[in-house]
């Protein structure tokens, strides 16, 4: 690695790397021992260094602990090198392996490998495995002092646990932060009165870690119930963690405080119950552990059921009885069958109207998610975006939403009869890509309906967060200012991809529920409360859409007037341990109660009265892992993702031909307003990445790889096949000129090595194939590379609904029927086809009358509607299909041509609603307004 390469390696990877970087630590160490052990004249210098950068990290893990560390560094002094290796290498394979957690010879730090049949899952059916996790003591007591507590509190262990836990101690409120950062396997803390303020630790990495996380989360932290402070801020940085205050004053006020109720799971008086507070942590962890619907499921699969219902495949006798479909039995294994049943009965709870598992296993959810509720869906985000949209939205609402976001959406708009008015993201011609909706439109759009007296028929505003490409947003600030100029403004925000941000505290803030978080605790603050004064000051309480100041000015939420209303769906099965078609719909919303029957109306319409039993159980398990693992497997996502972007932007081969585009280029410089320019930049640390995370309008998912292959010769489907067909390696979604990457909590650093190898062995074919094949192969790869990446069609527009799908085609607002296109089209009568190369189409272009799409044309990639039913087709919409050289391209057949809405039904359909009255009387009303 390059020296450059190496520094950015120690800053911008500190946070993510924790674990990670912790192994490479313990690695290097390896190798100096074992480079010292083979040359046993050399002196220890080297390896003393190492191992006092490792030591100073180490505090904060229970493993391999200050003993074994005290016997490694006493072997160093005493110039044991043989036994030095063997030690760190004992230490190394247990951190690696993890076996520490099992092995107790482990934490003696000898070479014992475990039984073979201690270990595999069904092979001793004796040793039940009881998962680990650790607990951090936070205490003013000395350092001195904790080996003798840590004793006092594992003679509590007791045979009947189901857990087993070991203690990390330490004695300050930054080190109490530094350790939850740290340390993925934590998932308790007790803390103590009377911890002093400041880190021991003075290490320089150590100590900007330290600032620049303090200011993402525990800035708050001053004085005063200093323990109660502590716990609000590592809540803050881990929701999920069970926080227990110990404390000798007055027990019965801490636990009236509302910060104890929202942070503290219980308050002991001092340790006067050593026994009470360990069966508490356990019964906490258990709390997050127990998944009652997958519990249930396991417990109806071993009771011996007779089934005379409709589901032959329940208890698969019909499969492992079967002359030729036995192999399907083999395949999955039995208990997928027992634990099929279309019983809601029985232990197994009913998803269209739980009452049983299935609430409580939503209700944990919500909790872990920071929703008020939770509704579980089978059948994909698809149909839970419609859901929503159902449920808040009625014929003649207007729904905003970004043009370019997911089919279900516009599906959601034609269903429920919602008026969609479209937002257009910015675009990222050169990848043939969208980035996300800017701000100042979504306001414009807010701003012109007010103009026109509308506002009040604006219910819903539906962004994609983060993009398919991953372009986040700074969804605090998009709902605050939007909220400023409509206080009861519903959001929907579509995580499809983002589930995992939860867990993430850099993303959580950007996710619909962190957001949702921020602001609910903004609203109550009398210091926003004082500068909503002052903005009333100067742009009044009524904002004036006239006046040019409102769009140029960071808007505040009048807190008496706003109803905080935010919705967010998510794909589990995309980011979690889901299986597929698993999803959620997250609820915050204040005013819930008034949607409530609508919402279960919606349920009723898209679920399946057969839901997938083992997808509710995966869900329900999902929910389990992220509560108890989810930090370190997100973080570990995020570390892989940068190690794919420095590994391929900085290999001397592999650059040559591919590059992974960074925050820079997928970001417009304006939205970047806190300078950041990318996660790998020389310069930047994790202070400039928080700040960009805080600020910027938006960030990227570092998760979202784009891999830019047309500077490789190949168009993304191209190269998506040939990874798939010849390498073994499959991705996501492909653009004219790049392949979209991603990482999630399933990949290892072997998937990123096999990749990285993958792209290296590519590149030297082509320098082969370049070297060999003469000018005239150069030339023509050339040509190749230059067609791909600057003959790129301008992606277009929406341009306008039809007048006659119009209130008013006068408005400033694009808002149109697009329910009426959509339905228009199912007669014949009223379509007619149009080859797509046809000069009529040309000659219809320029002397009208106007195309106007009958159906949604979605070419994938890139994977948003280019026309939707209604819409009036222009002259760039045909140059970017003709350009067009995917296959795939829904709602439009070559061999048909495009589908229209012929202009005499356009005609006749114009003169019905333009003499509506229901629409007369609200073209009157605006006009009066
Ligand atoms: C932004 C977005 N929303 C919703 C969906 C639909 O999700 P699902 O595949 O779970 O139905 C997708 C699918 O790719 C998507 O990209």
């Amino acid at each position: 690695m390059s020296t450059a390469a190496s520094t950015q390696r120690a800053r911008v990877d500190q946070f993510f790397t924790a674990a990670e970087a912790r192994f490479d630590r313990w690695r290097r160490l390896l190798d100096v021992a074992r480079a010292w052990e083979a040359d046993k004249s050399s002196d220890s210098t080297l390896l003393s260094a190492f191992f006092f950068e490792l030591r100073q990290w180490e505090d904060f893990f229970a493993y391999p602990g200050p003993a074994l560390l005290r016997n490694l560094e006493e072997r160093i002094a005493s110039r044991d090198a043989a036994g030095v290796a063997r030690f760190v290498q004992v230490i190394n394979s247990a951190l690696l392996t993890h076996s520490y957690r099992t092995n107790a010879a482990d934490w003696e730090g000898e070479e014992q490998s475990p039984k073979l049949g201690d270990r595999l899952p069904g092979i001793n059916a004796a040793v039940v495995h009881r998962p680990y996790f650790e607990v951090l003591v936070v205490t003013p007591a000395r350092q001195s002092a904790w080996p003798e507590m840590a004793e006092e509190l594992r003679k509590l262990r007791r045979p009947p646990d189901k857990f087993i836990y070991e203690l990390v101690f330490v004695g300050s409120v930054e080190d109490a932060v530094l350790a939850s950062l740290l340390n993925g396997n934590l998932e308790t803390v007790v803390i103590s009165d009377g911890v002093p303020f400041a880190s021991s630790h003075n290490a320089p990495v150590l100590r900007e870690f330290l600032a620049a996380n303090l200011a993402a989360s525990a800035a708050s932290i001053t004085s005063g119930q200093q323990s109660l402070e502590l716990a609000s801020a590592l809540k803050q940085i881990r929701p999920e963690l069970d926080i227990f205050l110990l404390s000798s004053r007055d027990v019965e006020k801490i636990a009236a405080d509302p910060t104890t109720a929202e942070c503290v799971r219980r308050v002991f008086y001092q340790v006067e119950e050593p026994l009470e507070l360990h069966l508490s942590i356990m019964d906490a962890i258990a709390d997050r552990f127990e998944t009652p619907y997958f519990d249930n499921l396991q417990k109806y699969a071993q009771r011996p059921m007779g089934t005379f219902h409709a589901l032959p495949v329940a208890r698969g006798k019909s499969i492992f009885k079967s002359n030729w479909i036995r192999d399907m039995g083999e395949f999955y294994g039995m208990n997928l069958f027992l634990a099929e049943s279309s019983a809601t009965t029985g232990g197994l709870d009913s998803l269209l109207e739980p009452t049983g598992n299935i609430k409580v296993a939503q209700d944990k959810a919500a909790r872990a998610f920071g929703a008020d509720h939770v509704f579980f869906v089978t059948n994909g985000t698809s149909t839970s975006n419609k859901m929503v949209e159902q449920a808040l939205l009625a014929p003649g609402d207007i729904m905003l939403v970004d043009r370019n976001c997911h089919k279900s959406h516009h599906y959601g708009a034609v269903l429920s009869g919602a008026l969609p008015l479209y937002v257009e993201a910015y675009p990222l011609t050169q990848f043939s890509m969208y980035g996300a909706v800017p701000l100042r439109s979504i306001k414009k759009a807010l701003l012109d309906l007010k103009a026109e007296g509308k506002l009040d028929r604006a219910r819903l505003l539906v962004l994609t967060n983060c993009t398919f490409d991953g372009h986040i947003y700074n969804v605090e600030r998009v709902m605050e200012e939007c909220l400023a100029i409509k206080p009861d403004l519903i959001f929907l925000w579509d995580e499809a991809w983002f589930g995992f941000a939860r867990w993430s505290p850099f993303y959580r803030r950007r996710t619909a529920m962190g957001a949702a978080a921020i602001l609910e605790r903004k609203f109550k603050d009398s210091a926003y409360r004082a500068a909503y004064a002052e903005q009333t000051k100067k742009l009044g309480a009524d904002l004036d859409p006239a006046n040019p100041q409102v769009l140029e000015s960071r808007l505040l939420a009048d807190p008496d007037r706003v109803h905080l209303r935010v919705y967010q769906t998510n794909s589990t099965h995309k980011s979690m341990s889901c299986l597929r078609q698993g999803s959620m719909v997250l609820v915050k919303d204040q005013d819930y109660h008034t949607v409530e029957e609508q919402f279960h109306e919606a349920v009723f319409t898209h679920a399946s009265t057969s839901p997938n039993l083992q997808i509710i159980a995966s869900l329900d398990v999902a929910r389990r892992q992220m509560e108890l693992e989810g930090y370190e497997l997100v973080n570990r996502a995020i570390q892989l993702a940068l190690d794919v972007r420095r590994e391929v932007n900085s290999h001397r081969l592999i650059s040559k031909y591919f590059r992974v585009l960074g925050a820079d280029q997928m970001i417009p410089t304006e939205f970047r307003s806190s300078g950041f320019v990318d996660y790998l930049e020389p310069g930047m640390n994790w202070a400039a990445a928080v700040k960009s995370l805080r600020e910027d309008e938006f960030a990227l998912d570092v998760t979202r790889l784009t891999l830019v292959c047309g500077t490789a010769g190949f168009d993304g489907t191209q190269f998506k096949n040939m990874l798939a067909a010849e390498y073994d390696i499959q991705l996501n979604k492909t653009s004219r000129n790049s392949v979209l990457l991603q990482t999630n909590i399933n990949n290892t650093r072997s998937d990123i090595a096999h990749l990285i190898k993958v792209l290296v062995e590519i590149s030297q074919g082509i320098e082969k194939k370049l070297q060999r094949g003469g000018v005239e192969v150069q030339q023509a790869f050339a040509a190749r590379v230059k067609s791909l990446m600057e003959d790129v069609p301008d992606l277009p527009n929406f341009s306008y609904f039809q007048k006659s799908l119009r209130e008013d085609p006068s408005s400033a607002t694009s808002e149109g029927d697009m329910r009426s296109a959509f339905f228009g089209a199912y007669r014949e009568e009223q379509c007619e086809h149009l080859k797509l190369s046809s000069p009529e189409i040309d000659r219809r272009l320029k002397e009208g009358p106007e195309l106007v799409s009958a159906n949604f044309v979605i070419p994938y990639p890139p994977g948003f509607p280019i026309m939707v039913p209604g819409q009036v087709i222009n002259r760039e919409t045909i140059d970017f299909m003709r350009k067009l050289d995917v296959k795939e391209i829904h709602g439009y057949a070559a061999a048909l041509g495009l589908k229209l809405l012929k202009p005499s039904y356009l005609e006749a359909a114009s003169t019905r609603s333009h003499g509506a009255p229901e629409k007369q009387k609200r073209a009157a009303r605006r006009s009066a307004a």
